[in-house]
């Protein structure tokens, strides 16, 4: 039995036991009431994620199973971007702009660091969408060339590499998804097959949307990179879940969003550009303010930016770290963990995700029976728990993503509502 299990065992008996006294004296519900500035860490440096979870602002009753989607944003980042928005409209004056315009530096430091990479290979992009755009923009391909793509991308990236080859002339053929996830092997093997002598782009989710497979990144990548492949990694599900190194993953482009996992302000995105192919990489915007990098004065002349999200990105990234990397993933996993067993042990559910964690991480997507995807999402926010949906014929159903801030409870609370809605209907 792993810790989460126990976790949730030990709520459950608590519960059975009765008595309010008992379970307010319980680490989970101390974990809704600490107040907003106690330390990150007790006293033996273990996180006190009572603490972490004072930190944000949704009310204790709002389950937000949602990180896939939207993650909520802690208090000291809303103020530092609140405070620089305000400071900058009462005092537009130049010392304080080109303070503002300085703030680059710091976020691509942190970005750096974050993801175990050079500052020199970081640019700050508006959100993953925008990231994958300018690779499939930015590299010269033509007819005879091929880009392999997975089926599983995000529009940002499939429906991109294809409309561009109208474009451009080159071909794109495609890896298929597998539910359940067939295992990393089986998708190795699969993308091996499928790279031709004219392959010039690989192109996968580290960690898909959809059912929430993790990807073998590290070993796609080197499968790649031994035929001269260029790759890009979609890491908009796994930047500010997964300890992500990419120092070992060895990607030579990898994207990311603020606001997803990270829990950072809204248009504000990365890019990592390895710096072996940064001269085969064409700018997709030329104007002014670009940043500081020799990758940087070429990208990110943007045009005016949200300096104020920039920085706020900055501070995230370092509220991140003070909780720290592994920490924040372990926590996450073992709330997916607890969500699985959850919906496992109901009648009539299918599970979308791989039950096995070494093949999944926060990701959860099930069919709730014969109950409309839509219409759930509806009852799950009538009943205090934000989730996501799919429709269509493909993997329908719910998506629970649960995060750090999440406690047991939120998850348990989710998966009783799926549990009532499954005897009651909705
Ligand atoms: C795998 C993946 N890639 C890219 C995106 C696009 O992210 P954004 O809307 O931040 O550009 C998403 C959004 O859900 C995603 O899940």
């Amino acid at each position: 039995m792993n810790a989460s299990n126990l976790d949730r065992r030990a709520f459950a008996r608590l519960f059975a036991l009765g008595g309010t006294g008992a379970l307010l004296g319980h680490p989970r519900i101390r974990e809704l009431t600490a107040a907003p500035t106690a330390p990150l860490r007790g006293r033996g440096r273990e996180v006190d994620w009572a603490a972490v979870r004072s930190r944000f602002l949704m009310p204790e009753e709002l389950s937000v199973l949602n990180a896939a989607n939207l993650c909520p944003t802690p208090r000291p980042v809303i103020e530092s971007v609140t405070g620089d928005t305000d400071r900058l409209d009462r005092s537009p004056l130049p010392s304080i702009r080109s303070e503002m315009h300085g703030v680059k530096r710091g976020t691509r430091e942190l970005l750096a660091r974050y993801l175990r990479a050079d500052p020199g290979e970081i640019l700050i992009t508006r959100n993953t969408s925008e990231a994958n755009n300018w690779v499939s923009n930015g590299l010269v391909l033509g007819p005879g060339d091929e880009v392999l793509i997975f089926s599983d991308n995000h529009p940002s990236n499939n429906l991109a590499w294809k409309a561009k080859s109208e474009r451009f002339g080159y071909t794109v053929r495609e890896v298929a998804q597998v539910n359940p996830h067939p295992g990393s092997d089986y998708y190795v093997a699969a993308f091996e097959r499928a790279l031709t002598p004219r392959t010039k782009v690989l192109t996968f989710t580290h960690l898909t949307n959809t059912s929430g497979d993790l990807m073998p990144a590290a070993e796609l990548c080197r499968i790649a990179a031994e035929r001269g492949v260029i790759t890009l990694v979609d890491g908009a599900q796994s930047f500010g879940l997964l300890d992500v190194d990419l120092s070992v993953m060895q990607p030579d482009f990898y994207s990311g969003s603020a606001h997803k996992w990270p829990c950072g302000p809204k248009e504000a995105g990365v890019l990592f550009v390895n710096r072996r192919v940064q001269d085969r990489f064409w700018p997709s915007i030329y104007s002014a303010y670009a940043g500081e990098t020799e990758l940087a004065r070429r990208h990110e002349g943007m045009g005016q930016r949200d300096e104020p999200a920039i920085r706020g990105f900055g501070r995230e990234l370092e509220f991140l770290l003070d909780i720290g990397r592994p920490e924040i993933e372990a926590r996450s996993r073992a709330l997916a963990d607890a969500a699985i067993e959850g919906l496992a042990g109901l009648d009539g559910v299918k599970l979308w995700t791989s039950v096995d964690p070494s093949l999944r991480a926060a990701v959860v997507t099930f069919q709730p029976g014969a109950l409309d995807p839509s219409r759930t999402v509806e009852a799950l926010e009538a009943d205090g728990v934000v989730a996501a949906s799919r429709g269509g014929q493909d993997r329908p159903g719910i998506r629970f993503s649960p995060h750090f801030y999440n406690s047991f409870e939120d998850v348990e609370r989710g998966v009783a509502a799926i549990r009532r809605y499954l005897r009651a209907g909705l």
